[in-house]
């Protein structure tokens, strides 16, 4: 997306080799670039397991089948481009051989697929070993726990690294549907005279997921859907939503604008808040039986800036609700009912983006009635359908920022006031006591969210 020239990483490190986001999302990505011809670089696996490189190899594999995309030539290649350093983050030893094994390259991209508590240490044995030169460094959500945390954690990764080298990933941001949201935005003119408060009535933003916590009970017990999901993923699309055109595709100009329209949202409190906890999740393994963390969260977002003052903006995320699906609704003013006098829908003009399962830009309104009656009824023209690629986007997404990253490219990476814009929303409220409702599995969670989208004919249930 970006128009800045930057030089591309002549080699990839992975910290976590052997851990389940490389099983899960690396190695897949890796491949798939490897077959698209993306990746002709020393690849090297770094992690404490007592391994040797074939069992590393054979992880791979394992992985490869169990994502349904085992690729024989892609295989070899990625094995022969594959090295393996097993040792301690603590040991100068483990980053000389790191160093060994990326041979003349100039310019790394180090990937630190492993938890945030283990960040100070690696980053200042790369500082250390000269392996942090000219290289790029690639961080996973959670980007902290709240802002101050946040803002700690930076701290660690600026001590070595400047911003501009700097990848954090927030998957949404690599998917084809999230990006499509920004440039159906900016590439219709007949968008931009109706994207604010005259004509928008309320955005509605929903992410539900059918399954629990999937065995991430004790992960899940620590984070909570506000800190999962909400202040990453839910609160990048509310920018995409939300944000001012950007002056250009220059990954900063797009950021810039996220960073401002975030600002511009009020601070949340409880009573811009509801949150639930299904029935049966202090069950779950690794979640405390007397468990306070929401599963299910939603947010009533006041955007205080001259396009969308008054408009609210709803976001609503929730485990073991009822149906997994991910879709933004735009709902726009009844017209006057003073023509046709009919009762005012409740659901009249609109654009609907799904993300997911499948991806759809539709546009809803009203036509006549066959008959000899002026009679309306509502119509849907959908605009783009199509199914979401692969592994449920994921896949594609991790190849995607991986690429990007490599290639410099920083546009769909979180930069760090965005992150921090985004903790200041929910800060407040992850701090303070708000009250915890519970709700049976396969519902849309707990009724009291109602009382947020009364005065808007209630919440957009995704069919
Ligand atoms: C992750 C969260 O970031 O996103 C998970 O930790 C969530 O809890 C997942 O299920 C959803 O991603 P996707 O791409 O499947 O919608």
């Amino acid at each position: 997306m970006s128009n800045e020239k930057e030089s591309h990483s002549d080699a990839l490190v992975f910290f976590g080799a052997t851990g389940d986001l490389a099983y899960k999302k690396i190695f897949p990505a890796l491949q798939s670039l490897i077959r698209r011809g993306r990746l002709d670089v020393p690849i090297v696996g770094v992690a404490k397991s007592g391994w040797t490189r074939d069992q590393l190899i054979e992880r791979a594999r394992d992985s490869l089948n169990a994502a349904g995309d085992f690729d024989e030539a892609a295989f070899a290649k990625l094995v022969s481009q594959l090295r393996y350093v097993d040792g301690d983050y603590a040991d100068a030893q483990t980053f000389a051989q790191v160093r060994t094994h990326l041979g003349g390259a100039q310019r790394p991209l180090h990937y630190l697929a492993i938890p945030p508590s283990m960040f100070p240490t690696v980053v200042e044995q790369l500082a250390k070993s000269g392996n942090a030169t000219n290289a790029r460094v690639v961080v996973e959500k959670p980007f902290g726990r709240d802002l101050e945390t946040a803002k700690k954690l930076n701290q660690t990764l600026h001590g070595v690294f400047p911003e501009s080298s700097i990848f954090r990933i927030d998957h949404y941001l690599g998917k084809e549907a999230v990006q499509n949201i920004l440039y159906f935005r900016f590439a219709n003119a007949f968008l931009e005279p109706i994207l604010n408060r005259h004509y928008v009535e309320n955005v509605q933003i929903t992410m539900a997921e059918s399954f629990g916590v999937k065995g991430r009970g004790k992960f899940y017990d620590e984070t909570g859907v506000i800190r999962d999901v909400v202040q990453n993923h839910l609160l990048q699309i509310v920018s995409y939503l939300a944000m001012e055109a950007p002056s250009s595709t220059y990954a900063e100009a797009i950021r810039d604008e996220q960073a401002k329209v975030l600002r511009t949202i009020r601070p949340l409190d409880v009573e811009n808040l509801v949150r639930g906890q299904f029935n049966g999740y202090r069950g779950e393994p690794g979640v405390k039986p007397d468990s306070y963390i929401g599963t299910y969260a939603a947010l009533r977002l006041w955007v205080d800036s001259w396009r969308w003052q008054g408009v609210p903006f709803y976001v609503r995320a929730g485990k073991s609700l009822a149906k997994t699906v991910t879709e933004v609704m735009i709902e726009f003013n009844n017209p006057p009912q003073v023509v046709f006098k009919e009762a005012a829908p409740s659901m009249g003009n609109y654009i609907r983006f799904r993300v997911s399962p499948n991806v759809v830009i539709a546009l809803g309104a009203r036509a006549k009635e066959y008959g000899d009656r002026m009679v309306g009824k509502p119509i849907e023209l959908s605009i783009v359908e199509e199914p979401e690629q692969g592994h449920g986007g994921r896949m594609e997404a991790y190849e995607r920022l991986l690429g990007d990253a490599m290639a410099g490219d920083a546009t769909l990476f979180a930069r760090q006031d965005v992150v921090e814009a985004a903790w200041a929303i929910v800060d407040p409220i992850l701090h303070g006591p708000s009250p915890l409702h519970a709700y049976e599995p396969g519902t849309w969670g707990p009724k009291e969210a109602d009382r947020l989208v009364e005065s808007v004919g209630g919440w957009n249930t995704p069919t």
